[in-house]
């Protein structure tokens, strides 16, 4: 039996509710992380492993999520910890959305610098609109090293850095802060078609003016000797990312569903949506880079650096650059107020305080963890938090952050709550609420109890120390 409401908003319809979802789960991971994870992967064994993630562990961990915030119609700890009362189970289960909830919060910490940059590129393109017209590449005149250059450019001013990590969390808590109806709700509602609409136009744009051939042998050609424990361990990483999971987001969004809402049906819409646009952004900018000559295994700066690069030698290059990164904006934008939402629920129903003033409190929190971020490729460059860890010795504060959460608290979060929902939880209780029947259902069992928990056990232990 649901336990009632603790009087908190909901979302308005069934519609709103998948487009936060999808809203969510659609973000940087999509179109920065998940090219440059596959680009610094190997491409095709990291994709393919990559999907095979998504549906077997990524899709029943979703579901599991979702439905633990709606039982518990509450923040992420409190639904677990109303769950396991209602199920005559320990209390301190909570524990596991609680990690969430930090992670949710230490991510949101360093999305929110990548969000800047965007915000910069969007600036970049636009005067560059101004400067060179509307029908030309962009950038003309200009030589690629310039071009490159405006990424280092940037990474320099430790300021300006600052400056757009501050603007881009600022937008975020100006949403987070005005509620559900009003704010999380409204930019998924308003934000989400006007981003896929740009994001099929420019993917179609890519497949005819680009190399669209060979971003499909990159992305689909299966090289099984590539597939080492750190590149499993990465594409695991990345599909509880880009699915938004193991960080009590889905949870906490989950809490605001309706109890008509068909949750296993909702989680199929969110999970292939959200690779689907994963799988275009790969077909979307990588023809782009590849027409430009360009390598795939820049990194972090295919998006940055060879996408701007190869817009130079593309009609309308300015006006679709500027066209890609308005929607990256809004991709980024409706992902980071659910890793915002997730601790400021926590927050102002645990101490019972207002919304707006949880949102500033874990705003500015993570203001100033965001610094470290901010500062990481140029002040802080030399700084190696996680030096005693061999898979993070290299890693900066930024590279730390991004790969403690999504290699360490994530799956480990995953785990924990397929133990709780598989094992823990009221049997009766999560069928109430899972909308499977049949074989679907005790398919959906079966993966929750053995094949997520113990495949993700071992991808740790091979990723970390084979
Ligand atoms: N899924 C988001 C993206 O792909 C990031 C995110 C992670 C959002 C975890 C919420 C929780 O950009």
């Amino acid at each position: 039996m649901a336990v009632a409401g603790s009087g908190h908003e909901n979302w308005s319809s069934r519609s709103a509710f998948i487009l936060a979802a999808v809203g969510s789960a659609v973000g940087l991971g999509n179109m920065w992380r998940f090219p440059a994870e596959a680009g610094e992967n190997g491409g095709g064994a990291f994709v393919l492993f990559y999907i095979f993630c998504v549906l077997l562990i990524g899709l029943p961990v979703l579901l599991s999520e979702i439905l633990v915030g709606r039982h518990g119609q509450a923040n992420a700890p409190e639904s677990v910890r109303r769950l396991a009362r209602d199920s005559n189970a320990p209390e301190g289960w909570s524990v596991l959305a609680s990690l969430g909830v930090f992670a949710a919060f230490l991510i949101l910490s360093f999305y929110c610098v990548v969000g800047g940059w965007v915000l910069y590129y969007v600036g970049v393109f636009l005067g560059d609109l101004f400067q060179t017209g509307l029908t030309g590449g962009a950038f003309e005149g200009r030589a690629a090293e310039d071009i490159e250059g405006l990424l280092p450019g940037m990474f320099g001013d430790g300021a300006l850095m600052v400056g757009l990590n501050l603007g881009f969390l600022a937008v975020t808590m100006f949403f987070v802060a005005r509620g559900i109806a009003s704010g999380i709700e409204w930019v998924a509602v308003y934000l989400m078609p006007v981003f896929f609409v740009l994001f099929l136009g420019i993917t179609i744009y890519g497949a005819f003016t680009g190399n669209f051939g060979q971003a499909v042998s990159y992305l689909f050609t299966f090289d099984f000797s590539k597939l080492t424990g750190e590149v499993m361990l990465a594409a695991v990483g990345q599909a509880f990312f880009s699915l938004s999971l193991g960080v009590a987001g889905m949870m906490t969004y989950g809490a605001y569903a309706n109890r008509d809402t068909n949750l296993a049906e909702t989680s199929g819409i969110i999970a292939g949506a959200d690779t689907a646009v994963a799988m275009l952004a790969g077909l979307a900018i990588f023809p782009i880079v590849f027409a430009a000559g360009l390598s795939a295994s820049a990194g972090p700066g295919l998006m940055f650096q060879s996408l701007p690069i190869a817009f130079q030698a593309m009609p309308f290059g300015s006006l679709i650059g500027l066209a890609f990164f308005i929607m990256v904006f809004f991709a980024a934008l409706t992902s980071s107020v659910s890793l915002l939402e997730a601790p400021t629920a926590y927050v102002f129903e645990k101490f019972g305080i207002s919304r707006v003033a949880a949102t500033l409190i874990v705003g500015l929190g993570a203001a100033i963890l965001g610094i470290l971020s901010a500062l990481s490729f140029n002040e802080l460059a030399e700084f190696r938090p996680l030096a005693f860890i061999p898979i993070f010795a290299e890693a900066n504060f930024f590279d730390a952050l991004d790969g403690v959460t999504a290699k360490l608290f994530m799956p480990i979060g995953a785990i924990l709550t397929c133990i709780f929902v598989g094992w823990v939880a009221d049997a009766k209780l999560i069928d109430e609420e899972n909308g499977l029947d049949g074989v679907l259902h005790q398919t959906w069992r079966a993966l929750v109890r053995y094949v997520c928990p113990l495949a993700l056990a071992a991808i740790m232990l091979v990723g970390l120390f084979g």
